[in-house]
């Protein structure tokens, strides 16, 4: 049987060859190790949020997220984006906090509020740093959903497809460069393509959350942000954690939809994911290192109990090595000042 002389001879060749087949040969140096990791880094793939308080001379410091504030959108927003820049990072994820809240989040797309502001701000003083601004309604309604709201209190994903469209066109016109719309409304990246389209934007791109769970690990932020929803949860529009094939099915139809860049948010419990989409859709991948993943790693390294710039280095590698071009991750700073100096 051929099939048996052949497991025979592998057998030959397995004892043959015993000891010459050393992976451990190399990892004998550092510089061995770096010529050979299979991944890496670069500040070019790292995105930095950024939470913009409207106000003055405001910065503020986030107890659930050590190290980062909420900034007005004057000088301390600018010093802010100074070090960004200097850094070496190339873009920023910008969401707004306005003093002002309604049932239908109209200081999302009013031309002079917070986040409008912020985003004309940064490109006068920086053009050079790309601005993504999220697309989405929670900050800015009084009920804290994502959507508008029917009578009986249920986001109403027609209603809000307009008004999605309005806050993308709004952050374009105001400048920026791409558009994240996070409100996991069906249809949503169609309606932007089309307000935006419509009004000379064909070039303000879209990054798609294409598919964003319902998640723990927003918890963090929606402190930081002030938008938890005031009833309910966000179970209605945001994906099922234990899904990865209807994943699969929300990118494929935001591919359809005209989306230019991807997302799988959160990235660590979602890791399996972002492999997946990775193997099936060409088109650019981003992941969000979540406000939960950050704070996490932040409460045990403050308890002395883990080494934080390792469990960075392996974190972010980890959501390279599952197929991640781009990172969106709060540590994205940190980070960069420790490739900077290595
Ligand atoms: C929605 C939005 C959220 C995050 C980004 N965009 C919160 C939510 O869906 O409740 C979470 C990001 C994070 O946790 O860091 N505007």
């Amino acid at each position: 049987m051929i099939a048996n002389q052949e497991s025979e001879d592998e057998k030959k060749v397995d004892g043959d060859l015993g000891g010459t087949r050393k992976p451990r040969r190399l990892r004998t140096s550092p510089e061995l190790r770096d010529l050979v990791a299979e991944t890496s880094i670069d500040v070019a793939h790292l995105v930095m949020p950024i939470f913009v308080k409207e106000g003055g001379n405001v910065k503020e410091k986030i107890d659930e997220m050590p190290g980062i504030f909420r900034y007005s959108p004057d000088r301390e927003l600018d010093k802010e984006i100074e070090e960004i820049s200097s850094l070496g990072i190339k873009a920023v994820l910008l969401f707004g906090l306005p003093n002002k809240k309604d049932p239908l989040g109209s200081e999302a797309y009013n031309p002079e509020a917070v986040i409008q502001q912020a985003i004309r701000r940064i490109k006068d003083t920086h053009p050079e740093i790309l601005v993504i601004s999220d697309v989405c309604m929670c900050e800015y309604t009084a009920h804290g959903h994502c959507g508008i709201l029917d009578p009986a209190g249920r986001v109403e994903n027609e209603k809000t497809l307009p008004y999605l469209g309005k806050i993308a066109l709004s952050q374009a016109n105001a400048g920026a460069d791409i558009v994240a719309p996070s409100a996991m409304m069906d249809d949503q990246v169609l309606a932007i393509r089309r307000a935006l389209d419509f009004s000379g934007f064909a070039n303000t791109a879209i990054m798609s959350y294409s598919s964003k769970f319902a998640s723990g690990f927003y918890g963090p932020f929606r402190v930081a942000a002030g938008s938890a929803p005031s009833f309910g949860d966000r179970k209605g529009y945001q994906m099922d954690s234990r899904n990865i094939r209807e994943a699969l099915r929300e990118t494929e139809i935001d591919v359809e939809q005209g989306a230019d860049i991807l997302m799988v948010k959160p990235a660590l419990a979602y890791l399996d994911v972002l492999s997946a989409v990775r193997q099936r859709f060409q088109l650019p991948l981003a992941a969000y290192n979540v406000s939960g993943e950050y704070s996490m790693i932040k409460a045990a390294s403050s308890n002395g109990w883990i080494d934080e710039p390792r469990i960075v280095d392996e974190v972010l590698h980890a959501i390279r090595r599952a197929g991640a071009d781009i990172i969106i991750s709060y540590f994205s700073k940190e980070y960069s000042k420790r490739i900077r100096r290595e």
